[in-house]
């Protein structure tokens, strides 16, 4: 798992290559994006929706489920994403988006969403087998963002990618497995983290989906509950949860924040560590790095992608097997789907 941490960057400069040559339905008049996937496959999702909230003029709505919202149609551009292929519940809401008459685009390493979409003459990008499906997060968002990117004639994109790769790269080097942890604030974190069960906070909605990346990776990498929410609604609900003194103690906060967050966003912070986080265990804050928002988003990913697998060390389980989401579908597949 570290090792495909590492490549994280690597893994989205050849994610981004090839969406450049893939084959793109006609570039309608969309009135939505969604996005079908779940789990590790759905989280590329949500970093869409966050990228493009605030300069994209139709919704980006993530659909993590076996059913589909009835405003898709035949003005909805779709992406069906996973990374087996053999997900039911987005093989399902895929089935469903072709009799809505959907666009689509399939991202997989292959299984039965492969062949459908091979059946069904989709664009379809080809994600390389072999990896835990979370470990492939830039083989299944990128490619979205590239697309979009081409659909849209949104060339700023390309510019973002570029300063997102040589950030990650940077951070790579610094945070990686060989720099020690005298030098290496994700190994600091994850040493925070350890016997502690992590709260994890978005200074803003912009930044949400990173954290819902960290309470993932801490799940099945560390294989520990977490907790995550975003600024400033927590201030409406968690917050009072934190009245609660005796988990409030095992809590260890992370704040994931702007490189220059906003006045206001600041203010509100500061005075929620001292109403709230008060009795937590620690609380430390974690900057994206970047000025455009992809790098930002990636890299807040990357350090969490670190720092779970890090925490999963200190607590020597192994970062990769995820048992219980395999024992469930196994459970749940049919005999006569075979697969
Ligand atoms: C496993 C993982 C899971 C899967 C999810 C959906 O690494 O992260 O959350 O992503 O169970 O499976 P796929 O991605 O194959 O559609």
């Amino acid at each position: 798992m570290i090792d495909l941490v590492v490549r994280f960057p690597e893994m989205g400069e050849e994610a981004w290559q090839t969406a450049m040559r893939l084959r793109l339905p006609p570039s309608g008049e969309y009135t939505a994006i969604a996005v079908l996937g779940m789990g590790g496959s759905g989280v590329g999702g949500d970093l869409l929706a966050a990228l493009l909230r605030p300069v994209f003029p139709v919704p980006v709505v993530v659909v993590k489920d076996r059913g589909l919202p009835a405003f898709v149609g035949p003005q909805t551009l779709v992406f069906a994403c996973s990374y087996s292929g053999n997900t039911e519940e987005t093989i399902n809401a895929y089935t469903a988006a072709k009799q809505a008459g959907a666009p689509t685009i399939v991202i997989t390493s292959g299984g039965v969403l492969h062949g459908l979409a091979t059946a069904h003459g989709d664009p379809r990008v080809q994600v390389p087998p072999g990896m835990p499906p979370r470990a492939a997060l830039p083989y299944l968002f990128l490619p979205m963002v590239n697309a979009l990117r081409r659909l849209t004639h949104m060339g700023e994109l390309s510019g973002e990618w570029a300063e997102a790769r040589d950030a990650l790269r940077a951070m790579v080097a610094e945070l990686g497995p060989q720099s020690p942890r005298e030098r290496n604030p994700a190994k600091q974190l994850a040493e925070r983290l350890f016997g502690h069960m992590p709260a994890v906070y978005a200074s803003s909605p912009d930044l949400a989906a990173a954290a819902y990346r960290w309470k993932s990776q801490l799940n099945e990498n560390g294989k520990v509950l977490a907790l995550w929410h975003a600024f400033p609604e927590l201030n409406h609900n968690e917050a009072v949860g934190w009245e609660d003194g005796t988990t409030a103690a095992r809590l260890a906060v992370v704040l994931l924040g702007e490189p220059a967050e906003d006045a206001a966003v600041a203010r509100r912070i500061a005075a929620t560590r001292e109403v709230s986080f008060r009795s937590a265990a620690s609380v430390s804050d974690v900057t994206a790095r970047g000025s455009a928002r992809l790098a930002r988003l990636l890299s807040l990913v990357l350090f969490g992608d670190f720092v779970s697998v890090y925490v999963a060390l200190l607590r020597g389980v192994d970062p990769t097997p995820v048992p219980p989401i395999d024992e469930v579908k196994r459970r749940l597949r049919l005999p006569a789907e075979g697969r």
